[in-house]
């Protein structure tokens, strides 16, 4: 059973490694030529590396039919692991039929760059239809996670990947902490109790109000914004990583919070992918992890609490790791504090919350983010960076 204590027990029980070694990457570099190759487009590559650096254990590739099966149906690899998104390596059927299994394929970028291996021990069809109802709960193809399935190709490769090096991120290098990294500080610092927060927006007031609530009661908080592929309108990582910068220099106890990057891609699977964001922090070595308004949700898929009810499906002990579930969070007038509904005795008209849609309309404008949303550090940069991006 995992407890609080057994911070290093990842999803499965062994933090996964399928990073090349010197020799194998030799090796590989010596027959890549060789080899039957296929592109990876910018998801596909940050799966891999999650793969490889353990981010996504108990995984050692991409999922083969079995696993697959499950996964989409009951949230389970095929030997009853929870794990709530399909992570598949999806080509055109062409491509499938020129590659066969048993060989060994070289992955590259979209840049050509030659990033990894897979052995390929099965390929097979799939249904699309079916995986986008059950993962996103929709068949939209207006859901940018629905239209990713959609637009892949339809034979998914399976088998362990190695990824040949672990590059430094290039806009973000000091904040690249892999998971045998994070568990290492973790203990450094002596916490028996780490919370994660997943984010792929700008910090705001009711993040940083439910991020400080969490952290009153574990003893570190692992601040892991994603910077893997967002949807267009989303506000580049660049930008949320500076705001990040301010609010660590402002505004948290440095000796508590540990800034790391998750390079993830977001799939927008609300429930779902608040199960799997959970179990991703995990394998960095948390063992907690904050579930609020609305989890990974985009538009209006997804209930406001369906990503906290979702975890009531799997016993505590299965997951390894506690949520902990926040009600929508605003600035409350009539107390003059950060708040909800179970905290605060206002009335509507009493609570500053804006959507990141108005933000955005607003920053646009010209407009900055007022106090009671955004620290105005962060609105300065913000807008800044609005500015930079319209003159472009
Ligand atoms: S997400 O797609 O990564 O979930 P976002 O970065 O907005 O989007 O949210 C990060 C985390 O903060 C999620 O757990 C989300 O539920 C939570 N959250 C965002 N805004 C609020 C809010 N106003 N009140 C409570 N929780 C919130």
């Amino acid at each position: 059973m995992t407890t609080s204590l057994d911070i290093n027990a990842a999803h499965g029980g062994t933090l996964v490694h399928r990073i090349a070694t010197p020799e194998q990457r030799e090796a590989f570099l010596e027959a890549g030529d060789t080899m039957p190759r296929i592109t990876l487009d910018e998801r596909a590559v940050s799966d891999l590396v999650m793969i490889a650096i353990g981010g996504f254990s108990p995984l050692e590739g991409f999922l083969g039919r079995a696993d697959y099966d499950t996964v989409v149906t009951d949230m389970r690899l095929a030997n009853g692991l929870p794990w709530a998104i399909p992570v598949t390596l999806s080509v055109e059927a062409t491509i499938a039929d020129s590659l066969t299994e048993g060989t060994k394929v070289r992955l590259d970028d979209s840049a050509g760059r030659f990033v990894g291996v897979l052995e390929l021990t099965e390929k097979y069809a799939y249904d699309k239809q079916k995986e986008a109802i059950n993962v996103y709960r929709t068949d939209e193809e207006k859901h940018p996670g629905v239209k990713v399935v959609y637009d892949q190709g339809e034979v998914n490769l399976a088998g362990p990947v190695w990824l040949l090096e672990r590059d430094p991120h290039p806009l973000f290098p000091k904040y690249q902490i892999d998971p045998a990294v994070s568990r290492v500080m973790f203990a450094e610092r002596g916490w028996q109790t780490v919370v994660g927060f997943q984010t792929r927006n700008p910090i705001h007031r009711a993040h940083e109000y439910i991020q400080k609530c969490a952290l009153e009661i574990v003893d570190g908080l692992f601040l892991h914004p994603l910077v893997g592929a967002t949807k267009q309108d989303d506000i580049p990582a660049d930008v949320r990583m500076r705001c990040y910068e301010i609010m660590m220099e402002h505004y948290f106890p440095q000796n508590r919070v540990i800034l790391a990057i998750n390079p993830s891609a977001m799939r927008y699977a609300g429930p779902r992918e608040a199960i799997f964001h959970a179990l991703v922090r995990k394998n960095y070595g948390c063992t907690h992890f904050i579930v609020g308004r609305d989890h990974a949700g985009v538009g209006d898929y997804y209930g406001t609490y369906d990503a906290q009810h979702i975890f009531d499906e799997f016993a505590p002990d299965e997951l390894g790791i506690t949520p902990l579930k926040f009600e929508h969070a605003f600035y409350c007038t009539r107390t003059s504090t950060m708040a909800t509904t179970k905290t605060s005795p206002s009335s509507p008209e009493e609570r500053v919350h804006l959507s990141g849609t108005k933000v955005r309309e607003m920053l646009r404008r010209g407009e900055l983010p007022p106090p009671e949303f955004s620290r105005p550090e962060v609105a300065a940069e913000l807008a800044r960076a609005m500015r930079v991006a319209q003159e472009v």
